[in-house]
């Protein structure tokens, strides 16, 4: 047993590709000690475990390889996610994350969520299906575009803004709410149409797990920040409203 152990390690260490295909072929749902994060890709990426499956004391070297190695995410692009996760670490001077500080409101997580609740109402955190059927029923073809990505994350906003109270964005939140659409689109789709099979952006948020089975495969094109900002644009334009005015409206009750 000792010797298969050692010739295993051995032959990924030779072989860096072999281990990064064993990730995708490798899944388990978070155990009773592990932490999971508002996101459904980061969540993912642990329950894989290109990230740590503990989804505890993440560092940037672990962030960057993860995103690189599962998405096709450029280092810069990495970095920057890195940078804004560390933000959410209430530690000072700490140099990693947990995916549960991503659960505190207003720094990145947001109200309006896809597939969470908002803050208020007491659970920002964890995958709620009845509002993720409130998104999907804006998915209205097997082939989601950019209007599509925008009607969803307008009608949640609306929602929100009729039932919570609190309801609200930071400037930086609305720009994550804005990026996180795009993002499913880059990510898991075509950037160029602004395209993504709908079976497959489901398939991510309700079993946190990269949806090979229903026929994504990692992009083969590199990820890279102007393509996100690029997306994210597209979804604020067809949000109708220009975003020189959401800039503006910033950090208040936002009646978008
Ligand atoms: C949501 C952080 C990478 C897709 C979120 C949220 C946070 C977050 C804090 C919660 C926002 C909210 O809904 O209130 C991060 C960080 C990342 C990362 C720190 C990298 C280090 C990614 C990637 C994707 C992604 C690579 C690609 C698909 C999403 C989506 C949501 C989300 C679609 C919205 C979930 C919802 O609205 O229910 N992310 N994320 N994230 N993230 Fe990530
Ligand atoms: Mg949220």
């Amino acid at each position: 047993l000792l010797f298969t152990a050692v010739a295993f390690t051995q032959a990924f260490a030779q072989d860096s590709d072999a281990w990064d295909q064993y990730h995708f072929s490798t899944w388990s749902p978070p155990g009773p000690s592990d932490v999971r994060a508002p996101c459904p890709m980061l969540n993912t990426l642990a329950n894989h475990g290109f990230l740590p499956h503990s989804g505890k004391n993440i560092s940037e070297i672990d962030t960057i390889n993860a995103l690189s190695t599962a998405l096709n995410i450029n280092q810069t692009l990495g970095e920057f996610l890195f940078q804004a996760a560390l933000t959410t670490n209430p530690e000072p001077n700490a140099t990693t994350f947990s995916l549960d500080n991503l659960d505190r409101h207003d720094i990145l997580e947001h109200d309006a969520s896809l597939s969470r609740g908002d803050f208020y109402f007491g659970d920002d955190h964890t995958f709620n299906q009845t509002i993720f059927d409130e998104t999907r029923s804006y998915w209205t073809a097997p082939i989601i575009d950019v209007q599509m990505a925008a009607n969803a994350r307008l009608a949640r906003v609306h929602t929100s803004n009729a039932t919570n109270p609190t309801f609200g964005f930071t400037q930086l939140g609305q720009e994550f709410s804005f990026g996180e659409s795009a993002a499913y689109i880059l990510v898991l789709g075509d950037r160029v149409s602004g395209t993504v099979p709908r079976s497959w952006v489901e398939y991510l948020f309700e079993n946190e797990r990269l949806p090979l089975e229903v026929g994504w495969t990692r992009r083969k094109e590199v990820i890279t920040f102007p393509n996100l900002i690029d997306l994210l644009e597209r979804v604020v334009n067809a949000t109708g409203i220009p975003l020189q005015e959401l800039k503006r409206r910033g950090d208040f009750h936002a009646g978008l």
